[in-house]
């Protein structure tokens, strides 16, 4: 017999954990350094369009799937549609693309731990910026320390998804997510001093027309994807959890907005920095590990900056890697029946193992071997894989199920179910529709290379 689902214990903790599961390195470690590498104001405006008028719909659609059908991510489309094994795959697609995210994700979330304990040892004292910024390459360098958070990170995770949702991930969001946003206005307000600031400002804002690249639109798009945990099956498995009279327009509204603000705050910290210190925007992954403790050291209170925001970055992290985890684990125990227990240990140990490669890619002879041959660290290729096919792939799939295998009578009553807005139905059918899935093709073709957007658009537009 199917047991009774567990559901939200309140409104505010769906809303807690959706955000947190959603509000992580995405928005904190990603944001920044894809803003750099992609040159600043237009990119950002193109992420908040992408997520106002693709992300956002797409995740509506995502929570009222989930809901509809009480089930995870697989178990979804199993239900909604019996006799197709092909929707079932959208289902799988998402488990395996939560699976890769982990193991890299933990890689990332381990070095914010051992910044805990830099932090701790006040590492930045004595030192200019330029050292206090190459410290985050002796870690990366060092695969058996980075190895060793990484296992760490991935067992703390395991720790708080074994006792199930509510006492774990409720419990934890509240707290985190709210003191993450306390302090990140706190120091981006400080950076508001640097002299930098203008800087900062007119690249993170002034969209310059001359850089435009199309393929910039298209990144976006994707990081508008990761930061809001879409395509991968993570709010088809929180909708599931959600009751008849919860707002999922609204909610998803509010959390889109969260996103852009925190996304924007984290901008505002960090770019600052880089212009009052001559640093480079273009700083790839390392980018927030280099910057930030630059800023700490000339604070009063450095040592309890320092600590508080990689404690709170790496418990972010963890609000964000319990949503990956229990997406896998809810899969499996929908379809294998497995305990919570087995399913768990499970996930972990074989995350941990593949997350190997990641965390020893900077550093390991066999992986530089990789390295050459694919001319990207391991950890790269794996988020190129996720982020270019698996989640444009999952969002695709799901934009299209939605607008039109899912009954349209079914999609009006559970999006009208709980919600005042249901003005919006029509407007969000039509992007669901029409605009997701054109703009995730687009996407896809251009980073396959069958079509070049940037040809196309300066060949016929700009000259
Ligand atoms: N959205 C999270 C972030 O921004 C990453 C994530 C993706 C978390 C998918 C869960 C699922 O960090």
């Amino acid at each position: 017999m199917q047991k009774q689902r567990e559901h939200w214990s309140s409104h505010i903790g769906f809303i807690l954990a959706a955000a947190g599961s959603a509000i992580g390195l995405g928005t904190l470690w990603k944001f920044p350094y894809v803003t750099g590498e992609n040159g600043g104001g237009l990119f950002v405006i193109m992420y908040i369009l992408c997520t106002f008028f693709i992300g956002i719909p797409v995740f509506i659609a995502e929570l009222i799937l989930g809901r509809r059908a009480q089930r995870g991510a697989v178990g979804i489309f199993e239900k909604l549609t019996p006799d197709s094994t092909f929707w079932k795959s959208a289902g799988w697609l998402g488990v395996i693309s939560s699976f890769l995210i982990m193991s890299y994700y933990s890689v990332v979330a381990g070095w914010g731990l051992n910044y805990v304990f830099m932090s701790l040892n006040q590492f930045y004292l004595n030192r200019t910026p330029e050292q206090i910024s190459a410290s985050f390459d002796i870690l990366a360098n060092a695969g058996d320390i980075t190895l060793f958070w990484h296992f760490m990170f991935t067992a703390i995770t395991v720790a708080v998804v074994y006792p199930g949702i509510r006492h774990g991930i409720e419990y934890w969001s509240k707290f985190m997510t709210s003191g993450l946003v306390v302090l990140l206005v706190g120091l981006a307000m400080y950076s508001l001093t640097l002299d930098g600031f203008g800087d900062a400002l007119r690249f993170l804002l002034y969209p310059d027309f001359d850089e435009f690249k199309p393929s910039a639109a298209l990144e976006a798009l994707g990081l508008s994807f990761f930061t809001l945990s879409l395509g991968q099956g993570i709010m088809l498995t929180y909708g599931s959890y959600m009751r008849r009279n919860e707002d999922i327009p609204k909610t998803s509204g509010i959390i889109g907005i969260m996103i852009i603000v925190i996304s924007l705050l984290a901008g505002i910290m960090i770019f600052p920095i880089i212009f009052s210190f001559g640093f480079a925007p273009q700083g790839g992954p390392g980018l927030v590990f280099k910057t930030l403790p630059v800023l700490f050291a000339k604070l009063p209170g450095a040592l309890l900056i320092s600590t508080l925001f990689f404690t709170l970055l790496v418990f972010t992290a963890l609000t964000s890697s319990i949503a990956l985890v229990e997406v896998i684990v809810a899969n499996f125990m929908d379809l294998m029946e497995w305990s919570r227990k087995k399913a768990v240990l499970t996930a972990g140990i074989a995350v941990f193992i593949f997350g190997i490669p990641s965390a020893l890619s900077n550093s390991d002879i066999l992986f530089s071997k990789w390295h050459e041959l694919y001319g990207k660290t391991f950890f790269a290729t794996i988020d190129d894989i996720v982020s270019i096919w698996l989640l444009p792939t999952g969002g695709l799939m799901i934009s299209i199920y939605t607008g039109w295998i899912f009954e349209k009578e079914k999609s009006r009553e559970e999006f009208n179910f709980g919600t005042s807005l249901k003005c919006l139905w029509r407007p969000w059918l039509f992007f669901v529709r029409w605009v997701a899935p054109a703009a995730i093709m687009v996407i896809m073709l251009q980073k396959s290379g069958l079509i070049d957007v940037d040809k196309i658009f300066h060949g016929r537009v700009l000259y």
